[in-house]
């Protein structure tokens, strides 16, 4: 059984066994909870990055994919790279989300980590509503079978606290 908990604040300060990065398909860093691990986890965490484009990912983390570097200087293991979806209203990508997710836990497995911590994928720059990128949150971690043992849910706000602890009752 999987046990979700909820934590305010910032993720790159959890010692936990994987931290999930919200990352952007070239895997090179960005802003938001991207740039923040890849500020502090150090350079280790972007050399293991170009090691992927240069040889197993050449184009990149397609959406809803994630993949495994180091961790650096930051007190995890494992930093877990996956790619949320841009918010469309056109067109419902959830299912996109919800892998993100769910093949992020498949990593985690992978590489043996029991605790794993995730930022609200796809709820800052890729303008996902913060409700909805929760409820799809907690919806693809209750299904997924894994061996991972505590996820905390990781909320930089304290709205975004409060529907997290509302979607897990
Ligand atoms: N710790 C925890 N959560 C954080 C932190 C942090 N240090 N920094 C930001 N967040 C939160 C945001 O408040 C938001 O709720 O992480 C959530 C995801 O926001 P983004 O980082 O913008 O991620 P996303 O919406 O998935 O967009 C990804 O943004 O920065 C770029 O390179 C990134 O292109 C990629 C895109």
């Amino acid at each position: 059984m999987t046990v979700i908990d909820v934590v305010e604040g910032d993720i790159t300060r959890l010692r936990v066994d994987a931290v999930v990065n919200a990352a952007k398909p070239s895997l090179l860093g960005g802003g938001g909870v991207d740039g923040a691990i890849h500020r502090a986890g150090g350079h280790e965490i972007l050399a293991a990055c170009e090691l992927l484009r240069a040889t197993t990912l050449p184009e990149g983390l397609t959406v809803g994919a994630a993949v495994a570097t180091t961790a650096g200087r930051l007190p995890s293991r494992t930093v877990i790279h996956t790619v949320g979806p841009r918010y469309s209203q056109d067109e419902d990508r959830s299912a996109q989300l919800r892998a993100a997710y769910t093949r992020s836990l498949a990593v985690a497995d992978a590489v043996g980590a029991r605790t794993v911590a995730f930022p609200l994928i796809s709820g800052g720059a890729y303008g996902w509503p913060r409700a909805d990128a929760v409820r799809q949150a907690v919806a693809a971690i209750t299904a997924a079978k894994t061996d991972v043992e505590v996820v905390t849910l990781v909320a930089y706000d304290g709205e975004t606290t409060a529907l997290m602890r509302r979607a897990l009752g």
